[in-house]
């Protein structure tokens, strides 16, 4: 298997799933926990579609083997959604069996608007089959604050993001300023009706609001969690975790790195210096 490049290395954790799950127990002995993520998406190889669903009964078999402090994240696109509906749940159903076995949850990432409506539908269908269902929303696509009502009616696990893919004007707002102030309106909701709430964000301008929201609702530690992407912003990880606040790093490994890696030099120019720097380093 091709090894990820050097510099792609600060947001991907390795190729194998070793290199996974040796950062991952590196970050629980931190007090942080994971979400491993096997990269990877829009697969068009029933075949290829079948493996990955086999790699993510592996995971899930090392985190309840290696006691390891984490759950899983995938795409639906990764088990086969743009080749058939139908072998998408079964290769899913395979993947959440083995989740409920060992009590682990499996976070439903959101790709392109698309992919929104099969998404949800697909999360509702697996919600009423098995315990580990996650799902994810983006904060800035106007559909959200009904789709975070279906998440309620659901089973409650929910993770919120801004959203990392380009979308029109149409469909998502295009102003950072509106996108924060829908986050933080879907974060109230979601901290006072939700099972479970992952708070997924970098952004400071985000972070100081949510922890105040946290308190005022009086929200428990078990009903919550702060995300971050491995590579970025480690320091506050910490900084979060030690204040007491649960704490999660999505964690992705795998050969495919090549359109997670896309989407994080886009979202932030410091990303793009980043690289450029470690070029002229070598
Ligand atoms: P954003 O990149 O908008 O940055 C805003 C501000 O944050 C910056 O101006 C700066 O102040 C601060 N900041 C950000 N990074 C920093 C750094 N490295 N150092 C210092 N300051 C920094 N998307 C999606 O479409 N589907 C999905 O399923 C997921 N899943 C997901 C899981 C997790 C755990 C995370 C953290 C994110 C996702 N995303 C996602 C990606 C998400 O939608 C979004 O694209 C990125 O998180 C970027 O938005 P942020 O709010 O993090 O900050």
């Amino acid at each position: 298997m091709a090894s990820v490049p050097f510099f792609a290395k600060r947001f991907v954790s390795g190729t194998n799933l070793m290199d996974a799950a040796a950062s991952a127990l590196a970050l629980n002995k931190k007090g942080i926990s994971c979400s491993i993520d096997l990269l990877g998406e829009n697969i068009s190889q029933e075949a290829e579609a079948r493996q990955c669903a086999e790699e993510y009964v592996r995971i899930l078999s090392a985190i309840g083997d290696q006691k390891i402090n984490a759950h899983v994240s995938l795409k639906l696109t990764m088990l086969g959604l743009d080749i058939s509906e139908n072998l998408c749940k079964e290769l899913l159903l395979q993947v959440l069996t083995k989740a409920d076995q060992i009590k682990c949850r499996v976070a439903f990432d959101m790709e392109g608007s698309n992919y929104t409506e099969r998404t949800m539908a697909t999360y509702e269908w697996a919600a009423k089959r098995s315990q580990a269902p996650e799902a994810v929303l983006q904060a800035y696509l106007k559909r959200t604050p009904e789709d975070l009502q279906r998440v309620i009616s659901a089973n409650g696990r929910f993770r919120l993001c801004k959203g990392a893919y380009k979308e029109t004007a149409e469909v998502a707002l295009q102003n950072m300023v509106e996108i924060r102030k829908q986050y933080l309106s879907l974060a109230k909701v979601a901290l006072l009706n939700c099972t479970h709430t992952c708070l997924a964000t970098h952004d400071d301008a985000l972070l100081q609001p949510l922890k105040q929201l946290i308190s005022e609702t009086k929200v428990p530690k078990t009903k919550y969690e702060f995300q971050m992407l491995y590579g970025m912003r480690e320091k506050t990880w910490s900084e979060l975790a030690n204040e007491g606040h649960p704490m999660t790093v999505y964690l992705p490994y795998g050969a495919h790195w090549q359109a997670y890696y896309s989407r994080r030099l886009a979202e932030r120019k410091e990303n793009v210096f980043f690289v450029i720097k470690n070029l002229f380093k070598s």
